[in-house]
């Protein structure tokens, strides 16, 4: 029997990265951010200086990543050739970037395995735009989540704010409707929830109230 899997998509600042990591906790499974994987892949892209939209060129990167997720404090880092990118996979250069490789199918698919390879017993949180459609097809529980364009954008403000960054809401919105659009609009792997995904809109509720659905969707299905 493989281990279980809890897949976890929507987009970017619905808060799905916060709910994996903590029902990952709570369960005591493996984390796999699989936006890590592109971030760290347009990051190394762009250190590279390949154009973003030369398809094998990235697609190549993606195969050679040299990356490794390190956890200390609680807290995961990612290492890239040896060196912690945490901080600068987080930038907004790289999240545009980061969404424009993801839109390669040689790029998905050479990410495709890596991604597989995390799943181990007792089980994972997978956090994406596509575990519960194509990486892992048959999770057992897959979740949905969203949130309006403007709370996501208004959290992603405020966490920003937080770390002393200054930022215009109004171009945090631009940016996460430009990303929204492409990961929704693209031919390979789109965003969407798949058939069997049970969809929760965050908008109006907190943290605890998802974690609670998603725990009791957990211990119906698994
Ligand atoms: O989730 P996160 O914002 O870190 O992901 C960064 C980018 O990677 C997203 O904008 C999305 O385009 C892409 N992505 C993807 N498929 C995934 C995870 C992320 O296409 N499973």
């Amino acid at each position: 029997v493989p281990a279980p899997v809890v897949t976890i998509d929507g987009p970017s600042g619905s808060g799905k990265g916060t709910i994996a990591k903590l029902l990952a906790d709570k369960l005591g499974f493996s984390l796999l951010d699989s936006g890590a994987l592109y971030r760290l892949t347009a990051l190394a892209a762009l250190n590279a200086g390949a154009h973003l939209e030369d398809e094998l060129a990235v697609a190549k990167i993606a195969a050679n990543l040299d990356i490794r997720f390190a956890i200390a404090g609680g807290e995961v880092s990612a290492v890239l050739a040896g060196e912690d990118v945490s901080r600068d996979i987080r930038m907004e250069r790289v999240s545009m970037a980061a969404s424009k490789v993801a839109a390669l199918p040689a790029v998905r698919e050479a990410l495709l395995q890596r991604q597989r390879d995390f799943r181990a017993l007792p089980g994972l949180v997978a956090d994406g735009r596509d575990m519960g459609t194509t990486v892992f097809p048959d999770a057992p529980v897959k979740v949905f989540l969203t949130a309006s364009a403007e709370e996501r954008a208004r959290r992603r403000f405020d966490q920003l704010q937080g770390r002393g960054v200054s930022v215009s809401l109004r171009d945090l919105l631009e940016d996460i409707r430009a990303r929204d659009d492409r990961d929704m609009n693209r031919a390979a792997s789109p965003l969407a929830p798949a058939e069997d995904a049970v969809v929760l809109d965050s908008t109006d509720i907190d943290i605890d109230g998802v974690l609670q659905k998603v725990l009791e969707l957990v211990q119906k299905n698994i």
